[in-house]
């Protein structure tokens, strides 16, 4: 079984409003409500890939009510931890004329110590079914910024593998914890290191190790650049693919990892893991809604990622 852990968890709309001006009156062309947050979204994933998913997390309110009638109708299992606070909706507007993506997340509710620890005890039941557990996305207000680092360990003290796809203080912990996988975007990695890359993108996933994690991702619109263990050896990896010019790009990150997290579910070798997840990030990116996949259209693409050639990295 797969675990993913969204603290956060939202409602989701997704307008499409063709030439979105500020200060305008419009009209969508189309909408989408869905069940969201990042762990949320990275369930619905591996569920329509068909993989053996469980999303828990922290809810409250007549929105987190929706969130979990939303998931039960996509028969999407679920553990939610009830919370006093309304859940968050957050907005997302998509111009199809040039692709832009605009969002407005909601603050979202503030937990208390007391529903933040009927939480960790919630994971530490489902955990123990579990091979990987995946901590993706923000913390609600009132969670302490360690949280995910105090959950990381006690997760490999269980034996299961620890994920991570989230950014700021939270990610700066979690890395210390020394979780298995740290997935972050250039931003995010670039705000974790403290310093831009430019392109020696490989320095990036080499320090994130330094940090603390066994293995780093770092997604990039054109794919990803890794430090993974092969056969017990830090080894550099890419995978690369073409983007598409007009995509709904929100949300490729969650697919991203939800692919990659599929396939390492599976044994399948850190290369092949990384050319599920870039097929899985960019076929989300033609659909609207964080992590809808076509899981004909992922095979499709299989094909067509490059994966570079085995170097073994050197790691100070
Ligand atoms: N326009 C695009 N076309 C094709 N693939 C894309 C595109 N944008 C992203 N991807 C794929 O999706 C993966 C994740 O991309 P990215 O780093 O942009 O995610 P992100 O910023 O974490 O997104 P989010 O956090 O909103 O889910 C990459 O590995 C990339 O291959
Ligand atoms: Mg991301």
């Amino acid at each position: 079984m797969i675990i993913t852990v969204t603290l956060n968890a939202a409602i989701d709309r997704s307008l499409s409003v063709p030439s979105f001006r500020l200060g305008r009156r419009h009209r969508t062309v189309e909408q989408r409500t869905l069940a969201g947050g990042k762990g949320v979204n990275i369930a619905r994933t591996l569920k329509t890939l068909g993989y053996p998913v469980i999303a828990t997390g922290m809810a409250g309110g007549s929105t987190g009510m929706r969130i979990v009638e939303q998931l039960k109708s996509e028969s999407i299992l679920n553990d939610f931890v009830g919370i006093r606070e309304e859940s968050r909706t957050n907005t997302s507007v998509l111009d199809p004329a040039n692709g832009e993506q605009t969002e407005i997340n909601e603050r979202g509710p503030l937990v208390s110590e007391a529903e933040v620890e009927a939480f960790a005890e919630r994971l530490q039941y489902l955990a123990r079914g579990a091979a990987i557990v995946v901590f993706a996305g923000s913390l609600p207000r009132g969670a302490p910024p360690d949280i995910y680092a105090t959950m990381i360990r006690e997760l490999q003290r269980m034996g299961v593998t620890t994920v991570i796809d989230t950014d700021g203080e939270p990610l700066r912990h979690a890395v210390r914890a020394e979780p298995d996988v740290v997935s972050p975007n250039v931003l995010e990695a670039e705000e974790l290191v403290g310093r831009e890359f430019g392109s020696d993108d490989e320095a990036a996933v080499s320090e994130i190790v330094a940090l603390g994690a066994r293995e780093a991702i770092m997604t990039q619109p054109n794919g990803c650049v890794a430090l993974l263990l092969a056969d017990g050896q830090p080894t550099l990896m890419r995978a690369r693919l073409k983007p598409s010019e007009s995509g709904a790009s929100v949300g490729a990150g969650d697919a991203f990892l939800a692919g990659y997290v599929a396939a390492r579910y599976e044994g399948s070798s850190p290369r092949e893991c990384l050319r599920f997840g870039v097929a899985c990030g960019a076929e989300s990116t033609r659909r609207m809604g964080a992590g809808l996949v076509d899981p004909k259209e992922v095979r499709r693409l299989l094909a067509e990622v490059e994966l570079n050639a085995a170097e073994p990295a050197e790691v100070s």
